[in-house]
């Protein structure tokens, strides 16, 4: 048994995980791919950053109260979406939904999780959620089918992510000879096709490495919720997706599981802020691991951020109430990292609070 209060930190937790959690299932969790430059980068560029603090403000009423996209968030971090997290823990994606709804945050919720859209919104009355996909674009009736059951269940947006149009090698599932079960089911996708399809293996067979920035208009066109786009690292891409309708853009490297030798997620941030120029809010995933690095974030124009593998890590240690321990963390953190930065809230963090590091 873990007694959750000797974790104090997002790490005691990712070490205590490497000990609890099957190594088939830990190397999966924690991998990225190939030689894991980008996911080392991840931690070290936030380490690139130091802070600029103001003395003396008054911060006696400091908050780590935000909004995303008009939803009120207690703190600036979402949890980010997961394949298969029941693997973990059997509190799965239904533990980690109560958990964000307990914290007072949102948590987007991956398609693969090993709960659909309404199984969760059942499991975490109060909740506020999102629905990550990949594009069924063999059968767009799928994915029409399974955005409508997102919105009846109360989903507030569809996060569409671009950066996965194959799966990357990731040499650690290689080395200890570890997949997903193929004939696990997928219970968004034996919704959505009234349970004729639903093993992983039917998930993998409707994706397609086609897709482009013409299918996002049709799909932004019949969606009826809001379309964030995750994955994004580029100026370019950013523009584009703005003038494709998106409801919010995530700069994200897949925590460094898909093309390795990308940038740093806090890297690619400020680029992305800048050519977005405040007409849609920006968010920031990629080795986050303390509230300092979700005010440095902040600071170089995200919105919130969304935490992956913490969550994970909080899961194995205690299920639910380990995930919403990661959260309050996180949250002292930011908090305590606020008021001695001089600011009372997020959205008083700016560019003028960092620098380069020194040396
Ligand atoms: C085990 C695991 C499964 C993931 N599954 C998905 C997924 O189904 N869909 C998706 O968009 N991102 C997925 N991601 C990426 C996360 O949503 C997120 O981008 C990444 O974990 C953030 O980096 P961090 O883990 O360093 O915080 C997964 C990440 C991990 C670690």
């Amino acid at each position: 048994m873990t007694d959750l209060d000797d974790l104090i930190s997002v790490l005691d937790f990712e070490r205590r995980a490497e000990q609890l959690l099957p190594p088939g299932v830990h190397g999966y969790y924690a991998g990225g791919a190939g030689d894991e430059v980008t996911l080392a980068e991840n931690r070290a560029a936030f380490r690139r950053w130091q802070f600029r603090p103001r003395m003396l403000v008054d911060v006696s009423g400091c908050t780590t109260r935000t909004t995303v996209l008009g939803e009120e968030v207690a703190l600036p971090v979402l949890v980010a979406p997961f394949a298969v997290p029941g693997l973990g823990h059997p509190d799965g994606v239904r533990g980690i939904a109560r958990a964000a709804a307990g914290a007072g945050t949102l948590h987007c919720v991956s398609s693969l999780a090993d709960a659909s859209p309404a199984q969760v919104a059942a499991a975490a009355p109060g909740g506020r959620f999102w629905f990550q996909v990949y594009w069924y674009r063999r059968d767009t009736g799928i994915t029409r089918a399974a955005f409508q059951l997102a919105a009846e269940a109360g989903f507030k947006a569809i996060v569409l992510t671009v950066d996965a149009p194959r799966v990357s090698r990731r040499e650690r599932d290689l080395r200890n000879r570890w997949a997903p079960p193929a004939d696990m089911i997928v219970p968004s996708l034996f919704e959505a096709t009234g349970g004729k399809l639903g093993r992983q293996a039917d998930f993998f067979a409707l994706l397609s490495d086609a897709m482009t920035w013409r299918d996002l208009d049709d799909i932004v066109s019949w969606s009826p919720l809001p379309v964030i786009v995750k994955g994004v690292l580029t100026a370019e891409d950013a523009r584009l997706a703005v003038e494709h309708g998106v409801g919010a853009i995530v700069v994200s490297n897949h925590g460094g599981r898909q093309l390795d030798e990308v940038a740093a997620s806090i890297d690619a941030l400020p680029e992305v802020v800048e050519a977005v120029d405040g007409q849609v809010e920006v968010l920031l995933d990629g080795g986050v691991r303390r509230g300092s690095d979700v005010v440095k974030a902040l600071a170089l124009g995200a919105r919130a951020v969304l935490i992956g593998r913490p969550a994970l890590w909080g899961l194995a240690c205690g299920g639910e109430a380990g995930v919403e321990r990661v959260l309050q963390t996180l949250q002292t953190e930011v908090e305590i990292c606020l008021a001695l930065l001089g600011v009372t809230a997020p959205s008083e963090v700016g560019q003028q609070h960092l620098q380069r590091a020194q040396g």
